[in-house]
């Protein structure tokens, strides 16, 4: 999940990655970013694709700074949000060793943080103490390893969708999804993501000075995880974690 990978998704990002804002029935998202919004504050959305939160962001918000490593995306983002002048959009890679940003009040970042590779896991949480002036407010929005392994095991145990129709097709793939699983890293559509315990996120945000306000389910429906789930599974539901927390 590099640049080449994201700049080559630009053009069919809409059918191809999971919409959280739209998926996100109980609003807990908006409501958070609500609650700390004003016309006072600026706000920088990392990884912010093609735009989806920018609408919501700059009414909210005196200015936004629209961040992406993908440069199509931001193309597609400032073409989609031309109704709104007081969003800045910014090419910039959040895994970068040497990063110079603008700090703003609160960063907002949802489903940005997938990478499987490490180094760029560690500078990117690294980068978002950076993005944030002192006593600001970060929003992130991860997938959660818990809720992964709750769906896989159910997809097992009954046959869900042929259990996932899973197949490996070689001893070296089985070899990386071993390796992966022990560092929360799974496939989604066979792209190594990575996905994060609710105690690792509480260590790594208090590790780049952020004191963690909460740590929430942003539950789905089940047909987020299966083309046929059985009609008696309910909750719970599966969910990303939603981390509110606050810049030491
Ligand atoms: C799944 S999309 C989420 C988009 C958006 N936040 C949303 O919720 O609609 C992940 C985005 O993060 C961006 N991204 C991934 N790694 C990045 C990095 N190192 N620096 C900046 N953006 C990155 C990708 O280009 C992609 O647009």
């Amino acid at each position: 999940m590099d640049r080449k990978y994201w700049e080559r998704i630009a053009p069919s990002y809409n059918e191809e990655i999971f919409d959280v804002l739209k998926n996100d029935k109980s609003g807990k998202i908006v409501t958070a970013i609500e609650q700390i919004a004003s016309k006072e504050k600026t706000v920088t959305d990392l990884g912010c694709a093609i735009g989806k939160w920018i609408p919501l962001l700059a009414t909210a918000f005196k200015q936004v700074i629209a961040t992406d490593i993908s440069a199509k995306n931001l193309d597609i983002a400032k073409e989609r949000c031309t109704a709104y002048p007081n969003v800045e959009y910014v090419r910039m890679d959040m895994s970068a060793d040497n990063l110079t940003v603008t700090p703003c009040d609160v960063a907002v970042c949802i489903n940005a943080i997938l990478t499987h590779d490490l180094k760029k896991r560690i500078n990117f949480f690294q980068s978002l103490n950076i993005c944030i002036n002192k006593d600001g407010h970060l929003i992130l929005v991860v997938p959660s390893l818990e809720s992964k392994l709750y769906t896989n095991i159910i997809a097992h145990r009954w046959n869900v969708d042929d259990d996932h129709k899973e197949r490996i097709e070689s001893v070296e793939k089985a070899y990386a999804l071993a390796k992966n699983i022990k560092q929360g890293v799974t496939d989604i559509d066979n792209v190594p993501t990575k996905h994060y315990l609710q105690e690792e996120l509480q260590l790594l945000l208090t590790l780049e000075g952020f004191t963690v306000d909460r740590i929430e389910k942003i539950n789905y429906t089940w047909a987020t995880e299966f083309h046929n789930p059985p009609k008696w599974l309910a909750e719970p539901y599966p969910w990303d974690w939603m981390v509110v927390a606050k810049k030491n």
